[in-house]
C-alpha cells in the first residue's frame, strides 16, 4: 500500500541554525520556512536527490512540538511520511488493521497542500507515520 517515502521531519531548536547546517556543513538545497498555522509549526523543506528533509519548528504555544522538544531538548526526528495513492482506502484499510488515526481520522491538508494522516506511534514501532496522498 505504501509507497515511497515522501520525508523525513527533524524537530529541531533553533531553525536558524538547523538550516544553515544543513546548507553549510551537508551542502543541501534548503528552501524558506513556512508557517502552517492549522499544523502549529514553521516548517523548511530540503531537497535531497531522492526524498526530502522536514525541519520543523515550533509555532504558538499550543504546537504539538513543544512537547516532543522538551523531551528531546536537542531535536530529533519526528515523524516519516510515506506516499499513498487513496488517503481515505488507506485509512480504512489500516483502522481495520487496528491500527489508531490521530485527530478526527479525517485527512487534513498537510505543508504541500496534500491530504494527510497520522497514525500513531504506539501502533508503528515507536515511530510517528504520516500518510500523504500523491
Ligand atoms: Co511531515
Amino acid at each position: 500500500m505504501i509507497g515511497r517515502l515522501n520525508h523525513v521531519a527533524i524537530a529541531v531548536p533553533d531553525l536558524e541554525a538547523a538550516m544553515e547546517q544543513y546548507r553549510g556543513a551537508l551542502g543541501a538545497k534548503v528552501g524558506a520556512p513556512q508557517d502552517e498555522p492549522d499544523h502549529g509549526v514553521t516548517v523548511v523543506f530540503i531537497e535531497l536527490p531522492n526524498t526530502k528533509i522536514e525541519l520543523l519548528y515550533p509555532l504558538g504555544d499550543d504546537s504539538p512540538i513543544n512537547g516532543f522538544l522538551d523531551k528531546n531538548p536537542a531535536g530529533g526526528i519526528h515523524h516519516m511520511c510515506y506516499e499513498v495513492e487513496d488517503i481515505s482506502a488507506a485509512r480504512d484499510q489500516l483502522l481495520q488493521s487496528g491500527a489508531r488515526v490521530l485527530g478526527s481520522g479525517e485527512p487534513k491538508i498537510g505543508a504541500h497542500g496534500k491530504p494527510v494522516l497520522f497514525l500513531h506511534p504506539k501502533d508503528f514501532q515507536g515511530c510517528l507515520i504520516e500518510l500523504e496522498q500523491v
